[in-house]
């Protein structure tokens, strides 16, 4: 069995690790990877992940049997549909499916109407209408939020109008998001600790795996800027049964059945970004994919076969298929390049990660790495290394993470030594 995962992310490399692990031992492919996925599969690390056409073309020429596709530009641009054309099996929603997570102004229009919890908010397609309604006495802070993808920069808190109208210039003029920009949704603020769910769906019905939380900012105290997530725990400490019972019947069911309704059926990874406010869990996004790096922490504590529940979600028949996790937890510290996310080099030669991926209950996942003609590794990103440590609970896989991260070194490289504590 021939497979092919598309996406060049820590989410990635653990997708591709966990296929490895499956009792069918496929034989792994990337677009386009990176250094650390090179080790497990070919990579073809000359296409784009947004490259649909040569995709298809290299899908029917490799004769691939499944195409997993991971990460959200690639779902945006609708290669699940342009697989499933050709007649080979693909993982992942179709492009107006995966519109809950690439455009805001469709989700939040979605949740409106079927009532799904979620901020109360306003969508406006122009600077001036959406000038006019800062100005017009509304209660403070808000998020102006850029309606399609930004790479997790297109969430922006404002506390006054000043800033409100800065923001909007800003996105909506200069354009800072391209033109995921040309319309924004303005929302409430809500206060509360963020889960992220995440949930295999096979377009009726949904099984929400094991919790987990990310760590959004980029330095310890949640200080510094948003960022695609420096670090991540499973399972979440305030995620309690009776809350996951509410979420299933006011948010899971309720989207699902909705996506039904509007002629959008949801096969894939959903995830349901949620904050749990004093009135009970809301929803502050949707995403169509796995999240980087919950992936890290969710997947290493997945006990039953990958591929089986693969087939499942894709063949429609989830309610066959039984899904069980290691009663254990999972730490993951992201290393990042120094200057991430605003401005930072890449090139440097990177230390360690052998060392520490061999150690028992460790996985090194890489994200912005590349591997050089010597057969080290190099940085090549923002977001370099995903170090995830499993052990019994979540005080042990936390001090065992912090206890080895530091063999793994690189010039300007920093993390978070706060991952798990709140
Ligand atoms: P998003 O791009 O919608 O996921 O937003 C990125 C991050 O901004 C979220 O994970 C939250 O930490 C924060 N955020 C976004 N919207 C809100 C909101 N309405 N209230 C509080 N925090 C928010
Ligand atoms: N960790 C956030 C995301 O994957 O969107």
């Amino acid at each position: 069995m021939k497979i092919l995962v598309v996406g060049s992310g820590g989410r990635e490399h653990a997708i591709v690790k966990k296929l490895a692990e499956t009792s069918r031992k496929p034989e792994l492919y990337a677009v386009p990877g990176n250094g650390g996925i090179a080790k497990i599969a070919k990579c073809f690390s000359e296409i784009k992940a947004t490259d649909t056409e040569n995709i298809v073309k290299l899908t029917q020429q490799e004769k691939f049997d499944l195409v997993f596709v991971a990460s959200d530009d690639p779902l945006a641009c609708g290669l699940v549909d342009a697989i499933e054309k050709i007649g080979v099996r693909a993982f992942g929603p179709e492009k107006k499916a995966a519109e809950i997570e690439w455009s805001k102004v469709f989700s939040k229009g979605l949740m409106k109407k079927y009532n799904i919890p979620t901020a109360a908010y306003e969508a406006f397609g122009s600077f001036e209408s959406a000038e006019n309604y800062v100005k017009g006495g509304i209660k403070f802070p808000v998020w102006i939020k850029s309606d399609g993808l930004a790479l997790g920069k297109g969430a922006i808190r404002a506390i006054n109008v000043d800033e409100a109208c800065d923001i909007l210039k800003y996105i909506m003029q200069e354009k800072a998001f391209g033109d995921s920009g040309n319309s924004v949704i303005i929302e409430e603020e809500l206060i509360g600790q963020e889960i992220t769910v995440l949930a295999f769906c096979d377009g009726k019905m949904v099984k929400p795996m094991a919790s987990s939380q990310d760590h959004k900012r980029a330095f310890d105290g949640d200080k510094g800027e948003n960022t695609g997530g420096m670090g991540t725990f499973s399972p979440s400490r305030i995620y309690t049964p009776e809350i996951a019972d509410y979420c299933m019947r006011n948010i899971y069911l309720p989207t699902i059945d909705a996506m039904q309704k509007e002629d959008r059926k949801y096969k894939g990874v959903i995830y349901f970004q949620l904050i749990l406010t004093a009135e009970g869990a809301k929803v502050i996004e949707y995403n169509a994919r796995f999240g980087d790096p919950e992936a890290q922490v969710v997947l290493p504590r997945l006990k039953t076969d990958f591929l089986d529940i693969i087939d499942a979600v894709i063949d429609e028949k989830l309610d066959e298929i039984g899904i069980e996790w290691e009663d254990n937890a999972a730490v993951c510290v992201v290393i990042a390049s120094g200057g991430y996310p605003v401005k930072y080099a890449k090139g440097y030669d990177i230390t360690g990660i052998e060392e520490v991926d061999k150690i028992d209950g460790f996985t090194v996942y890489h994200a912005g790495t590349a591997l050089d003609s010597d057969g080290g590794f190099k940085t090549s990103g923002g977001r370099v290394l995903g170090v995830t440590a499993v052990d019994k609970d979540l005080p042990s896989a936390i001090k065992k993470v912090y206890s080895q991260i530091d063999k793994i070194n690189f010039k300007d490289m920093f993390y978070r030594k706060d991952i798990g504590v709140k």
